[in-house]
């Protein structure tokens, strides 16, 4: 029997961090060594367009993902590694789900709604992008989607859209569900109300960082006034935070953790922490694969996908009435 297909995507916008690896990397990884799926990971560049658009570092952005899907251990042979543009089905589709979907579902996205107050660039694809997304998964009939918890969201609509074109145009889509770490949320290090993200850099963990400033930016991290090393997430959001990232890295628990540090306060708790990160982000400071050799593997992934978006995408067609 075949197994269940497994898709997800990270936009090349900028360089990834902790947030994007204990969110979503990280897993990734580990359901493609699960050997429970068939695995396909791909670099979101359409989606990426919507935003801080920049044609010239664009390229160095989409190795930039690919270099870090190697890195973490996603292995081209195990996995389809693929750039989201290397199958123009999924903007086809998209447009089909744009005329279908109603205005008001797009319009309630709380990213959608967050990117506006934000100023976040005045892009029609910034309302669109959920329906991009759904393509993109839905185009692969994939059944489970790692990502973090900002994407539930959308993932939800990618469902609501699967259900209704069933129901309408008979069953042609399979439903996907999300799949989350125990990490969904990481939140930043010094505001750690807002959760990790490139926008507040100083308290954001780049996987390329220096091991000289991973120890900064966690000796800096913001904890509270108190000083017991406790999993509160409720009361004491930034250790608990830190314990979540512990965790995340070196496979102890926050129990073994608060066990460790119990009398020892924030100091040494910090300072073990950033040795985990640095060596834990050994793989993506020293990855130098070269933009060669990355090519050729999406270009291969590329391929792969084709073939299962192509024969939707006449399925899809031969339901609305559409002539193939
Ligand atoms: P993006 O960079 O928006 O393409 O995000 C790539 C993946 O990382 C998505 O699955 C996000 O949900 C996840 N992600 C982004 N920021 C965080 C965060 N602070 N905590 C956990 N997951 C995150
Ligand atoms: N929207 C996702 C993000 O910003 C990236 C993405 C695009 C994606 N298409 C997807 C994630 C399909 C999972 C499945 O993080």
């Amino acid at each position: 029997m075949s197994k269940p297909i497994l898709i997800s995507g990270i936009q090349p916008t900028g360089r990834l961090h902790l947030g994007n690896y204990l969110g979503a990397l990280k897993n990734f990884v580990e359901l493609q060594n699960s050997g429970k799926y068939d695995c396909y990971f791909f670099i979101a560049d359409y989606h990426s367009l919507t935003i801080d658009f920049d044609e010239r570092q664009k390229m160095g952005e989409v190795f930039g993902v690919a270099r870090a899907y190697l890195a973490s251990g996603i292995n081209p042979k195990k996995s389809t590694v693929f750039t989201q543009s290397h199958v123009p089905e999924s903007t086809e589709l998209a447009w089909i789900f744009n005329a279908l979907t109603p205005l008001g579902e797009a319009e309630r996205m709380t990213q959608f709604k967050e990117k506006r107050e934000q100023k976040l660039g005045t892009a029609v694809g910034l309302l669109t992008y959920p329906l991009l997304m759904a393509a993109d998964i839905l185009l692969y009939d994939a059944k489970f989607v790692p990502v973090g918890e900002d994407q539930l969201q959308h993932l939800e609509l990618t469902r609501d859209i699967a259900r209704r074109f069933n129901n309408r145009f008979g069953e042609t889509f399979v439903e996907p569900q999300a799949v989350l770490t125990k990490t969904p949320r990481v939140m930043s290090l010094n505001d750690p109300g807002k959760k990790m993200s490139k926008s507040l850099p100083e308290g954001c963990l780049f996987l390329d960082d220096s091991p000289k400033d991973i120890e900064k930016k966690i000796k800096r991290a913001v904890t509270d006034s108190e000083s017991e090393v406790k999993y509160d997430p409720g009361n004491k959001t930034g250790v608990s935070n830190l314990l979540l990232i512990y965790e995340a890295l070196a496979g102890k628990t926050t129990k073994e953790l608060e066990k460790k540090y119990a009398g020892k306060g924030y100091g040494q708790l910090k300072g073990d922490l950033a040795a985990v990160t640095i060596e834990a982000l050994k793989p993506f400071r020293e990855s130098k694969m070269p933009d060669k050799k990355l090519k050729s593997v999406l270009d291969t992934g590329a391929k792969k996908a084709k073939k299962l978006a192509a024969a939707k995408m006449k399925e899809v067609k031969n339901r609305l009435g559409l002539l193939n």
